[in-house]
């Protein structure tokens, strides 16, 4: 079922002061660790949303007891169990990556796979490296595409140099590495998301960094530990934008996450000017947190690339936005990962975003966007994409008429308070 379509009226800006439901990345981590972990590990702030409910749901399927009272998970991990069904992990990257490298350290068969959007995805990355290390990885088409079978067990550590720098791919191999003899080292072309690594010292188990590279000694085991998850800057980011591109706004958001290998957006929104303050600064279970206020201002267009692209990925469709509203040209390189996310953002943005009269003009890496324009209204279709179902939906506040986005039931998959909140910082 695709889902409803949202309406957005254009011409309010966003007040107030708001908190966003837990950090996507790091509720995978707490549920897939927790189930590893001996003992009991608490997690309060968890995400529930289908995505990391669709994690919880393949960790119990592998034997784990987890008690959920509603603001607290109490995982009782320990040794997993072979399924007795397929894993699904529904539209999540995250948990099928990560996943599979978890099967690949066990001794026994599964077989895990998704939405259509998942099999579309491309799982080799995670396939090669676990192979390497002595797990039986099969897919469609080679392996390329789940479903996925594996036959794990038996892992040797790997020096592994991955061509992409992905969190999803690093973890894969790390959590592989916790049931491996000896050493593995995985080393990415530059920094991804580090929640993994943190989350695992949490669990008791040493890591090493090394610049680029970051390792473990398996078999390393878990003990249990309490997690607490932040908000998740991804979701803060479509309203934080918002914020500072819609005239007349002053938006806050707090307890959010600010981890800084993906505090990107923060750092681009500052480069195009935005009147952008972060402040009350804490440490929170390992993971850096605070608050955001930011006012709304004049935007210019600026050049996103290199570093900032794996710290800002999830956050270019609603950066490509405040683009398409910022004086000057925005140019979005290095970015090419952003054709194999949920959908194809670059087509997508180009083709949505010019639906609305701006200039987006795709590249193989990017996007290069004349800004200055303000948004004409029409309808407009998500692709079952969330990112991009909110992204537009944003877009719809700064538009001449009203903005229809179809097909927005995925935003369910990562923050099915969305609608709801939009509504709530901008009816002030
Ligand atoms: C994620 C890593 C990123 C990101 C995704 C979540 C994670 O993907 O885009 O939304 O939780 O590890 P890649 O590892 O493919 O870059």
């Amino acid at each position: 079922m695709p889902g409803a379509a949202l309406v957005v009226a254009p011409g309010r800006p966003l007040r107030g002061s708001v908190r966003v439901p837990g950090d996507k990345s790091i509720s995978h981590r707490a549920a897939l660790l927790g189930g590893l972990a001996a003992g009991v590990t608490t997690v309060e702030g968890f995400l529930r949303a289908e995505d990391c409910l669709a994690t919880l749901a393949c960790v119990r399927a592998l034997g784990v007891r987890i008690d959920d009272g509603g603001d607290r998970l109490t995982i009782h991990g320990g040794a997993l169990a072979e399924p007795g069904d397929v894993l699904d992990v529904g539209n999540s990257g995250t948990t099928i990556r990560l996943l599979a490298g978890v099967l690949a350290g066990q001794p026994f068969h599964s077989v895990v796979t998704g939405d259509a959007s998942v099999r579309r995805r491309p799982m080799d990355r995670v396939a090669t490296p676990l192979r390497r290390m002595g797990a039986r990885v099969a897919g469609r088409a080679g392996g390329r595409f789940a479903p996925l079978s594996i036959d794990g067990g038996g892992l040797r550590g790997i020096v592994y140099d991955t061509p992409v720098a992905s969190a999803q791919v690093k973890s894969a191999v790390l959590l592989a590495g916790l049931f491996a003899e000896g050493e593995t080292v995985v080393r990415e072309p530059a920094l991804s998301r580090d929640h993994t690594e943190r989350m695992l010292r949490g669990f008791g188990v040493a890591v090493q960094r090394n610049g680029l590279a970051v390792g473990l000694r398996g078999p390393a085991p878990l003990r249990g530990a309490a997690v607490l998850v932040p908000g998740d800057l991804s979701s803060a980011a479509f309203f934080l934008a918002a914020a500072a591109f819609v005239p007349g706004s002053e938006l806050t958001v707090t307890d959010v996450g600010l981890n800084p290998t993906r505090a990107g957006v923060l750092d681009v929104l500052a480069q195009m000017g935005a009147d952008i303050r972060v402040w009350g600064r804490r440490d929170a279970g390992g993971e850096p947190v605070g608050s955001v206020t930011v006012r709304g201002s004049r935007l210019r267009g600026t050049v996103i690339g290199g570093e900032l692209i794996p710290r800002a990925i999830d956050e270019l469709p609603v950066l490509a936005v405040a683009a398409c509203l910022a004086d000057g040209e925005t140019v979005i390189r290095d970015a090419a990962e952003l054709r194999v996310k949920e959908s194809d953002r670059i087509a997508a943005l180009a083709r949505e975003l010019g639906r609305l009269g701006a200039e987006v003009a795709p590249q193989p890496d990017g996007l290069v966007i004349r800004g200055g324009r303000r948004f004409r209204g029409g309808r407009l279709q998500s692709g079952g994409d969330h990112r991009i179902a909110m992204a537009l939906a944003v877009a719809g506040l700064c538009a001449e008429a009203p903005v229809t986005i179809d097909d927005t039931a995925c935003i369910r998959t990562s923050f099915p308070d969305f609608e709801e909140t939009l509504r709530r910082v901008t009816s002030a």
